[in-house]
């Protein structure tokens, strides 16, 4: 049985007591209730209110347009749906990257706000000042680091990063500065897989792992693709586990069928 299926509220202990017990952690992004309801009702242990919800809720090209606002709206929404889950809301582009004091007060607005019990935030040693002054103010951080989409148009593209000696120690070293710095977990994003492994054995925290090979502590997917229902464009490491756009696009014919040859509504789904 699963630490969540016990009903047990998911905390940070929680999270890191996961990696000690060399019990897998499991992470889907949520960006609404109906969905985080359902997560968290099947025992998914943390639900990431990912700013990829720009790209897959909101229809934008990448995640950079996604604001402040738009993230707390939706946070609220996943946080009426989570019963025992953890919480983690992403900080959107340039919400931290400014000031330390911005990045603190923008962080605990997830907190005080939207009911988020943790902060997601991208980069290495560039943000282990405002990492350490939130982890010290009582709010729980996880790292991103490897692919850091807010970091696109830098990398010129969606790419596997940590390739080669240089690249790999410094993503290694930023890992244990996010560690020092104070977070409790980290992601880790298409890096090649003996490098993802060799971080998860270096550090205490929980790594996290997408695209990142199977020695990570967790897994996290963006849940539209692991459901089939983002179709623009689907990265190697997706796994579809169900193909839902077929099924709604089977679903919504018939209803249209049904309501133009006059079958529904029928008596039963009538008030006489
Ligand atoms: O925004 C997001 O969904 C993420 C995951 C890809 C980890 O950051």
């Amino acid at each position: 049985m699963s630490t969540q299926s016990k009903g047990k509220k998911i905390t940070t202990s929680v999270i890191r007591g996961m990696k000690k017990k060399g019990e897998k952690i499991t992470m889907l992004t949520a960006y609404d209730y109906a969905m985080a309801s359902l997560l968290d009702e099947v025992g998914v242990e943390m639900l990431l209110v990912g700013d990829s919800l720009g790209m897959v809720v909101l229809g934008y090209e990448s995640t950079l347009p996604v604001t402040m606002n738009d993230m707390l709206h939706h946070t609220r929404a996943v946080s009426r749906g989570a019963n025992n889950a953890m919480v983690v809301a992403d900080l959107p582009f340039l919400s931290y990257q400014c000031s330390v004091e911005e990045a603190v007060r923008n962080a605990g607005r997830f907190l005080q706000e939207a009911g988020a019990h943790a902060v997601k935030l991208e980069g290495g040693r560039e943000i282990a000042e405002s990492v350490k002054r939130m982890t010290v103010s009582g709010i729980p951080v996880v790292g991103h680091l490897g692919l850091t989409p807010q970091s696109v148009q830098q990398f010129g593209g969606f790419k596997v990063q940590g390739k080669g000696d240089a690249a790999a120690q410094r993503i290694m070293e930023d890992a244990k500065i996010i560690e020092e710095a104070g977070a409790f977990s980290v992601v880790l994003e298409c890096v090649p897989a003996p490098l993802a492994q060799r971080i998860t054995d270096d550090l205490a925290i929980p790594t996290i792992g997408i695209g990142a090979g199977a020695g990570c502590d967790g897994q996290v997917l963006v849940v539209n693709d692991m459901l089939g229902i983002y179709e623009r464009f689907t990265p190697k490491f997706v796994k579809k586990y169900a193909n839902l756009s077929d099924n709604i696009r089977g679903a919504v014919k018939q209803y249209i069928e049904e309501v133009k040859n006059g079958t529904f509504p029928d008596q039963d789904h009538s008030f006489l």
